[in-house]
């Protein structure tokens, strides 16, 4: 089981360790869409509340073929999961790497995927010093001895966007040196018309891309994700050897018409413009900390004290941000927020100048 620390989201927990209720705690610490779930998508659910009794299509055809609609691939380069989680863990185990590279610090799960098919894994570190970003060096660290490589884009817990032609020719590389390539795009959403790696799917057979769905459509409870390849006889295989109906219907139902929400979509994307933009500008003014621009719905800072107790003294106020301590190469000065709407951000900027001194 994954230790309740290691995500964003642990609200309850973090509540009662601090003396307070769970609804007396605004929580920044998962990167949730403060818009809510589509409106949409809710009716659809209220409507359709019934097919619940019954099994969901052991196949997921209407759901499948709405993913492969909205991408314009064919329906076969499509699965989809209970969660983007379970993509990484069911690619993982089929895909069995003897030997893998992660990117650090990233997202949690790549690193429990591979140990569970006893993968040897090498770490390509991000450097402080480089800003954190990912420079061509990842390409000099690409060899025939491996199997596979993560990467998350945009970057999660870091925020950052990898340049696009950097990512190309990390494509071209993997496929040159026969390793399998599996890139995270869960946050990509948020990034309205940035170019994603999908367009490269049909050229590159050893490329999956992941997508989650639970973030932008803010439906984390209702669990719902998609992995993309042109491998379609790996995909095959994972359909094949997968469990039935790991999906529910209540979420099947979801991604049969989210997608059509376009309103959804925009007003997305023009909260997220605003709000970014003005947590930036005010938390990039502050002194005490260092900030990274964001490129999605959330940021990643450094706290410059070296002994940083600021979860706990944030919690004071009723805030709950994301310590990144358990990050492999960061530390306790390192935290991560999600963008929420402008009256939580006012109250999270608010206590964080108080914290730091500057209220
Ligand atoms: C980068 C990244 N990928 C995948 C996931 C898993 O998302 P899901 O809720 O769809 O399982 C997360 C969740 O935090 C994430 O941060």
């Amino acid at each position: 089981m994954a230790k309740s620390g290691q995500h964003g989201g642990n609200v309850i927990q973090m509540a009662q360790e601090h003396g307070l209720k769970p609804e007396q705690v605004i929580d920044f610490s998962a990167n949730i869409n403060p818009l809510g779930m589509p409106h949409s998508v809710k009716q659809a659910i209220i409507e359709q509340l019934d097919c619940v009794e019954h099994y969901p299509d052991i196949d997921y055809l209407k759901l499948h073929q709405a993913i492969a609609a909205h991408h314009q691939m064919p329906v076969q380069q499509v699965i989809a999961g209970n969660g983007a989680t379970e993509l990484i863990f069911l690619w993982a185990n089929h895909i069995k790497p003897k030997k893998a590279l992660l990117v650090e610090p990233s997202f949690a799960e790549y690193r429990r995927a591979l140990a569970r098919v006893d993968c040897e894994i090498v770490q390509f570190n991000l450097r402080e010093s480089e800003q954190f970003a990912l420079t061509p060096k990842l390409l000099d660290a690409l060899d025939t001895s491996l199997d596979a490589l993560f990467l998350c884009t945009p970057n999660n817990p870091t925020g950052l966007m990898p340049d696009h032609n950097i990512l190309l020719a990390i494509v071209a590389r993997c496929h040159a040196l026969d390793i399998a390539l599996f890139i995270d795009e869960s946050f990509i959403d948020f990034m309205g018309n940035t170019p994603s790696l999908v367009a490269q799917l049909a050229d590159y057979p050893n490329l999956a891309i992941l997508r989650s769905l639970t973030k932008f459509y803010a439906m984390p409870g209702l669990r719902l994700g998609y992995l993309l390849s042109s491998n379609e006889a790996l995909l095959g295989q994972m359909r094949e050897l997968r469990e039935p109906w790991t999906i529910n219907a209540l979420a099947a139902l979801a991604g049969e018409v989210l997608f059509s929400d376009t309103q959804f979509v925009k007003n997305t994307l023009h909260w997220l413009e605003q709000e970014q933009t003005f947590v930036w500008q005010e938390l990039s003014q502050l002194s005490g900390i260092t900030m990274y621009r964001p490129s999605a719905n959330y940021l990643f800072f450094k706290h410059l004290e070296p002994n940083s107790q600021l979860q706990a003294q944030m919690m004071k106020h009723g805030i709950l941000i994301r310590s990144c301590a358990n990050y492999p190469t960061l530390n306790q000065q390192f935290y991560r927020i999600a963008i929420k709407s402008r009256a939580a951000n006012i109250q999270l900027i608010s206590a964080l100048k108080e914290v730091l001194h500057h209220g």
